[in-house]
């Protein structure tokens, strides 16, 4: 695997860089009107075809939805399309984001903890299909096998790792990708590390029925000692792997949000969670590899970070 993406020309990759280092960050990435296009008619409604029933809403049941689905935190799902437009919406906005982020033409993407959620994988399949190349390192057998599962029909090849992500190293060459994504890992990263102390492995677990003792352990470990013993290593070495595993250029995209009904209950740490973005931030400063923020303008830094290897 440590070949992954190479073959690309030192003068294509220089002049790829050069043309991503010119071009200004300063348009929107996306509008919700574009969002929804392509999640309902576009280039992601044809990876979900006929699946979801969308075809059953109006548009204005489709806008109220979608104005629901993207609220951060996201607010609860009170208009029947919201449901089905959630995982299209997530796609679409990661396909305009590595769009915006103007990756190579045959680009080599890793997401570190993927577990069974698709927003990535069909974001590349929209922009790239068999011309990229993709991997995902995650611990979870059950979601690993439903992410391999939801990936059947597109053109994009998985490779999937079965280990810890602070392994990186040991399977891929410095500078080896050209992107790398987090989506919405950086809880699971701190959990699954938290839940490791508590002696659950967390490769053989139904994920979703376990997952509240999981945030619970989190949340009981954040106030004793903010995480400084276990999670915020385990997450520093993870994003100093994937730093280096970048070519100088690369970008690293990370999302997180959280929902309006998860931060009314009385055991979900919602500060935390609320600030998980800017912890990443604050952890990404630290690491060995330099790297800059370059967010484009109209995301909102609570919830997305790009960050740039230099
Ligand atoms: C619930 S899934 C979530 C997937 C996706 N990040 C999302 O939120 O939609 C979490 C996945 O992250 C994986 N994970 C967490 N920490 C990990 C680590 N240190 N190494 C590899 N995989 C990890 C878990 O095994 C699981 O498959």
């Amino acid at each position: 695997m440590g070949q992954v993406g190479d073959g690309r020309s030192q003068r294509e990759h220089r002049r790829w860089l050069a043309t991503n280092q010119r071009k200004a960050r300063r348009s929107p990435v996306w509008t919700t009107e574009q969002l929804l296009a392509e999640a309902v008619e576009g280039r992601v409604a044809e990876r979900f075809g006929g699946s979801d029933e969308l075809e059953q809403f109006s548009r204005d049941e489709l806008l109220e939805g979608a104005q629901q689905v993207l609220a951060r935190p996201q607010a609860a799902e009170r208009t029947p399309a919201a449901r089905p437009l959630g995982r299209r919406l997530l796609a679409a906005q990661w396909t305009l984001l590595l769009e915006h982020v103007e990756l190579p033409d045959n680009p080599a993407v890793l997401e570190p903890c993927a577990g069974g959620s698709d927003p990535v994988v069909v974001a590349l399949d929209v922009l790239f299909g068999d011309r990229a190349t993709y991997a995902t390192i995650n611990l979870n057998r059950k979601l690993a096998g439903e992410l391999m599962q939801r990936a059947k029909s597109l053109a994009l090849e998985i490779h999937l790792i079965e280990d810890d992500a602070q392994s990186l190293s040991t399977y891929f060459d410095d500078a080896t990708f050209d992107c790398v994504c987090l989506h919405h890992a950086v809880n699971d990263i701190l959990q699954t590390a938290v839940a490791g102390l508590r002696g659950m492995d967390t490769r053989d677990i139904d994920w979703w029925p376990t997952e509240r003792r999981m945030i619970e352990w989190l949340g009981e470990q954040h106030q004793e000692d903010g995480l400084a013993s276990v999670g915020l290593p385990e997450l520093k070495t993870i994003l100093d792997g994937a730093a280096r595993a970048l070519r100088p250029g690369g970008a690293m995209c990370f999302d997180h949000w959280t929902w309006e009904y998860h931060l009314g209950l009385d055991w979900f740490p919602g500060e935390l969670f609320n600030g998980l973005i800017p912890l990443a931030r604050e952890v990404a400063r630290s690491l060995s590899v330099p790297l800059e923020e370059i967010t484009p303008e109209g995301l909102d830094r609570q919830w997305w970070m790009v960050l740039r290897r230099r």
